[in-house]
């Protein structure tokens, strides 16, 4: 429901695949002092095969 942002994950590759960006996820994201351009949040990225090959890392881990 995008709103804890424990689930944020970085989009290595297939970013063009995902839906767009709604403004609650934005909200919660931009609440991260480390965010970067590639971070969204895995509970509200709307997964289909389309997405075959999309690559993310936890956000925060080496
Ligand atoms: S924002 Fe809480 S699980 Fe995704």
């Amino acid at each position: 429901m995008a709103l804890c942002a424990t689930c944020c994950v970085d989009v290595l590759e297939g970013e063009e695949k995902l839906n767009e960006m709604t403004d609650d996820e934005y909200a919660m994201l931009d609440t991260l002092p480390d965010l970067l351009p590639n971070s969204r949040l895995a509970c509200q990225l709307q997964l289909n095969n389309n997405m075959d090959g999309l690559k993310v890392k936890l956000h925060g881990v080496s």
